[in-house]
């Protein structure tokens, strides 16, 4: 998402400026090209040499100055910018720009900005709450800028409250959801992910190697589209995705309450979950301890949770996954027809960089009209992103089918 992008970092002077170089070197290891401008007050934090090795660009400090011996700094910044990120942003920054006083490069460049701006104000808890500068913020943001509103916790006035800069990731996160057009706005995505946990004593269980990565990848892409996003998880090792409504499940039969409980209002699930067909006949109260000759389990059928879906009232769009070793498509093809999908993505367990445990997939979704899209190797996220593409093209369809 970040790969090639240009980002502008504008660093004000506050005592978080420490975390630009951190920032920076996120933004860069995402593929990003980041040229940052320093105001006076943030070089007594900061040198510019950190942010200049670790950018591998200049770092811009002056007004009055000249790239390229004849591109003037602030429209040539404002011009290769794709975004553009304030952090620290101080009271004192977000006061001019709310009141369009440009009085040195960083307060230029955000006049003659077109690209999206986000803010990240860090100050002190009191300076945070001020009217003064609450307002600024909601001016601001009726204009069009992005606010990432500040963490709460200690802070380097010894004081404890809300005025921390949030971790890096966080703004990170923040900076791809800015870039990312919001086509899934007004959408309610349920997305199911994992394997789930089939016990049958207190110790044990059935289970696969789902590692739930491509599920949570898609929950994420649908989050940053605009979507509302619930994710039903069976157990990972993975943080649930930011500004996602994450629910925990353990067996097949908790994942189907759990999916069939939330459905009013969805309008689009997606069944990555690696779902048990089988669960064991009977659940002993106690360890099974070891005897002399083998032991059996009896397994009984587990509900077809999507096959549930499919039969429910209600016009939602519905995507199934399909993991196979053999006859890939036919079998998938029969699935999406049985189980009433719209679409169903495909993949090979025999495919290298396919499968559960990997950050890549080599996928192929099929429709009900019969095409195939074969996608070469990429990662869970652009995969998820390019099945998302699907369903919003699916929508758009419907809605307009709804109007004819
Ligand atoms: N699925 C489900 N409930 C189940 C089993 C599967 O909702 N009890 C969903 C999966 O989440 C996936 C799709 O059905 O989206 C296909 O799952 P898969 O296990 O590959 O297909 P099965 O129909 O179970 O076929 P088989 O195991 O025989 O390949």
């Amino acid at each position: 998402m970040l790969k090639g992008r240009h980002v502008v970092l504008g660093v004000t002077g506050g005592i978080a400026a420490y975390k630009c170089a951190e920032l920076t070197r996120e933004l860069i290891r995402r593929g990003a090209e980041v040229k940052v401008i320093m105001t006076e007050s943030a070089r007594e934090f900061m040198t510019p040499l950190t942010l200049q090795t670790l950018s591998g660009n200049p770092v811009y400090t002056e007004l009055f100055t000249l790239i390229r011996e004849q591109d003037i700094a602030h429209i040539a910044l404002a011009e290769f910018a794709e975004l553009m990120i304030v952090a620290p942003a101080t009271a004192n920054v977000i006061g001019k720009a709310a009141a369009g006083i440009a009085d040195d490069l960083l307060t230029t460049v955000l006049m003659a900005m077109k690209a999206p701006v986000l803010f990240c104000p860090a100050m002190n808890t009191q300076m945070y709450g001020n009217p003064a500068l609450q307002e600024n913020l909601k001016k601001l943001q009726a204009w069009g800028y992005h606010v990432l509103p500040p963490a709460s916790g200690p802070l380097a006035c010894k004081a404890e409250g809300q005025g921390r800069l949030p971790e890096v990731t966080a703004i990170v996160e923040a900076a791809v959801s800015v870039l990312t057009l919001k086509d899934l706005a007004g959408e309610h995505v349920l997305v199911t992910a994992g394997p789930t946990r089939e016990p049958f004593d207190p110790v044990r269980f059935i289970t696969n190697y789902s590692s739930g990565k491509m599920g949570y990848a898609v929950a994420l892409q649908a989050q940053r589209r605009g979507a509302r996003v619930t994710l039903v998880s069976g157990p990972t090792s993975l943080p649930p995705p930011d500004g996602v409504e994450i629910v925990n499940v353990g067996s097949a039969l908790e994942m189907r309450d759990a999916v069939l409980s939330r459905l009013a209002g969805v309008t689009v699930v997606i069944k990555a979950a690696a779902v048990a067909d089988y669960r064991p006949a009977a659940l002993r109260e106690q360890k099974i301890k070891k005897k002399g000759g083998s032991l059996t389990l009896e397994l009984e059928r587990n509900p077809d949770i999507i096959q549930e879906i499919g039969r429910k009232e209600g016009r939602r769009i519905i995507v199934g996954f399909a993991m196979e070793s053999e006859n890939l498509l036919e079998n998938a093809r029969s699935k999406m027809v049985e189980k009433n999908m719209d679409l169903i993505v495909a993949n090979d367990l025999r495919e290298e960089g396919a499968g559960f445990q990997c950050d890549t997939n080599v996928i192929k979704i099929l429709d009900r009209k019969g095409n195939i899209e074969e996608l070469p190797l990429m990662d869970k996220a652009e995969a998820a992103g390019r099945i998302l593409d699907r369903v919003r093209a699916l929508l758009k369809e419907k809605k307009r089918g709804r109007r004819g």
